[in-house]
């Protein structure tokens, strides 16, 4: 297909530079020359062959990565989140068959430091039943082989699998990944924010009045009237679409959603509206998603009150709602107790320095939020991590969802 490239290259094209042209490429393909921002998005990090997660390439720790996230502080990361699976498993009874899922795996690093932290408690061991949601090939083989030391523990899946009895089905940073639109007020009225494609590969902005769909979405979403001339907001329609897909995964489990976001009224809230299209390459931060195609990170922070909203829709209850601090520090309660009074040291010592950057307030604290979407969870058992941000009309007063 080489030859037939509308965007075309030269002889000493780099690897990334080949990367932008060929997805330019693919763009001008489409033949469309106005695309909602989500298609671009679809395209540029979703393509097969060249897409910046699809293909393998995005970057996730600390030197030549592109950002960290969570899952990059070393085990303690995994290690509650283990914490809270074991919780659930022992809150429904010590089930002989429990199933863990994770969607968003990527590299399989949170995966290796979580069953390694499994594989010490010989009974849930002996339980635990592991799948990974993975669509694509590349991303697949890398968890494979991460994964070496657990094979015949872990299962690959395309997508969501058919019904299992019990579990708990986890992503970390897999929302703020999912393709946005791009909405704008001007003169009163909702438009949809586009990128226009040109036929030598160039891009640019340029809107068109909202479709039906997307003005039912809006207006069940954010009210216009606090909002000012020009506000810009990204909106997720994706996100129901996830919630109807996981609606069926257990007879009894938990949902544990974690991201970085804001509950509605802040999400679309009047001092918002600028700087929501974030890039990250390489760590750095930059509002250019028209450069660079394939080669860096395009996200938007998540609205947790929709995340709820299509989880109660899809036959899910509301467990919990807390920011990162509260619920790492109230799962690992146990394993901080166990420290008080000691100076640590060695690799406990590594545990609690990244422990302190993931719940510092300034740091990761506040800005990453944890959802526990629940199904036939047992009467009068605690939701693990929540503690009183379980209580239901504090969570639902907190999440902004109707009592
Ligand atoms: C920001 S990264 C987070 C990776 C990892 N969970 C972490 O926290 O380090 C987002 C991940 O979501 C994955 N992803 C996005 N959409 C997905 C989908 N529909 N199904 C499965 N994975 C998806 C991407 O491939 C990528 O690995």
């Amino acid at each position: 297909m080489e030859g037939d490239a509308v965007v075309t290259r030269g002889e000493d094209t780099t690897w990334e530079e080949k990367r932008d042209l060929a997805l330019r490429d693919l763009l001008v393909r489409r033949g469309e020359r106005v695309i909602g921002f989500d298609e671009y998005l679809d395209i540029v990090l979703y393509n097969p062959e060249w897409g910046y997660y699809a293909s393998g390439n995005a970057k996730i720790g600390w030197e030549g990565a592109d950002f960290f996230t969570n899952c990059s502080l070393g085990p303690i990361f995994a290690e509650a989140i283990g914490r809270f699976v074991i919780g659930v498993w022992e809150a429904f009874g010590r089930p002989r068959e429990f199933y863990f899922c994770e969607e968003g795996a990527h590299d399989g690093f949170f995966l290796r430091d979580l069953l390694s932290f499994f594989r010490r408690e010989v009974e849930f061991w002996d339980a635990l039943r592991v799948i990974v949601f993975e669509p694509w090939e590349r991303l697949r083989r890398r968890q494979m082989e991460r994964l070496v030391d657990f094979a015949g523990k872990v299962e690959w899946l395309g997508g969501v699998g058919e019904k299992v009895d019990v579990g708990v089905y986890f992503c970390n940073e897999l929302l703020d990944a999912l393709p946005f639109k791009l909405v704008e007020l001007r003169d009163g009225g909702w438009f949809e924010r586009c990128v226009e494609v040109f036929e030598d590969g160039g891009l640019g902005w340029c809107s068109r009045p909202i479709g039906e769909g997307l003005a039912e979405f809006l207006a069940s979403y954010c009210g216009v009237e606090r909002l000012g001339e020009g506000y810009l907001a990204a909106v997720r329609p994706s996100v129901r679409e996830w919630a109807r897909g996981r609606s069926g995964l257990f007879e009894r489990g938990v949902i544990l959603v974690c991201d970085y976001g804001y509950t509605r009224s802040s999400y679309y809230g009047a001092g918002r509206g600028k700087g929501l299209v974030r890039c990250y390459s390489r760590h750095r931060c930059d509002e250019e998603p028209f450069e660079k195609l394939g080669s860096k990170d395009i996200t938007a922070h998540v609205d947790f009150t929709q995340v709820a909203e299509e989880l109660e829709a899809a036959g899910w209850k509301i467990g919990g709602f807390a920011d990162q601090y509260h619920f790492l520090v109230e799962v690992l309660r146990g394993w901080l107790l166990e420290k008080d009074g000691r100076v640590p040291v060695g690799e406990e010592a590594k545990r609690m320095r990244s422990l302190r950057m993931l719940v510092h307030p300034e740091i990761m604290g506040r800005s990453f939020c944890y959802l526990a979407a629940i199904r036939n969870w047992p009467r009068g058992r605690a939701v693990p991590g929540f503690g009183v941000d379980a209580e239901e009309e504090k969570v639902r007063n907190k999440l902004e969802l109707c009592i």
